[in-house]
């Protein structure tokens, strides 16, 4: 009965995995840990979450990339961009990464996550040191309108895409994110070394 603690719910329990997370983070030499991408449509949130992903399997480290709009073609399909429903998608995606962190992976997300609540709570949903770094692509509207990947900016200006972030709905900038880039610091792949330098600096890969 110890390895059952009650739940807010009577008829609920919490099921205690015999195998520990420090046991797996032994057998796969690094440790579980969520990098949390965020940023507007267009800024690079995809390309740099593949590009971690290449760099780290190329060290042999186990990563996931947890990717919006493969999310929102699945588990989150029944979401729409709604304040309430970003938040929702935003919600599942924290307890999905807080489940890989605790599988010893290293799990990306990328997703806009406009609203600075909705990431906040997903920090402080994880224990603590396994949220470790909320990267902020800082890249102005401009310029990611102008590189507009999907047609989409055109299409919210067009008004066929309404609540379209950036446009007519918002972006809330992090206070206190650990890492801000943006143009000015290099490809994407210079980009994820600063990330795993992170990662590494944080014994994250040993
Ligand atoms: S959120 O805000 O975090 O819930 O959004 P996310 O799950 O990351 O999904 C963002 C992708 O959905 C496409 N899309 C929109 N984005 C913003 N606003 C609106 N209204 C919208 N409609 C569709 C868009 O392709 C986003 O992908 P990225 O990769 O960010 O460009």
């Amino acid at each position: 009965m110890d390895s059952l603690k009650l739940l807010s719910s009577p008829k609920i329990f919490w099921h205690k995995s015999v195998v520990k997370k420090q046991d797996r983070e032994i057998a796969l030499g690094q440790k579980g840990c969520v990098i949390w991408l965020t940023g507007l449509s267009g800024s690079g949130k995809s390309t740099l979450a593949c590009k971690l992903d290449q760099a780290l399997l190329s060290r042999n480290k186990l990563s996931y990339v947890l990717d919006g709009d493969n999310l929102r073609h699945g588990l989150n399909k029944n979401l729409d961009f709604s304040v309430k429903d970003r938040a929702e998608n935003i919600r599942r995606v924290g307890e999905v990464a807080k489940l890989f962190a605790d599988a010893g992976l290293i799990c990306i997300t990328s997703f806009i996550s406009p609203y600075r609540n909705d990431r906040n709570l997903c920090r402080k949903l994880l224990p603590p040191g396994d949220f470790i770094e909320e990267v902020y692509l800082k890249v102005p509207l401009s310029i990611c309108e102008k590189r507009d990947p999907k047609g989409l900016y055109k299409l919210a200006r067009a008004g066929k895409i309404k609540g379209f972030t950036g446009i007519d709905d918002p972006y809330e900038e992090p206070y206190d994110c650990e890492i801000t880039m943006g143009v000015e610091n290099g490809t994407p792949e210079e980009m994820a070394t600063t990330v795993i330098t992170f990662l590494d600096g944080r014994g994250y890969l040993a």
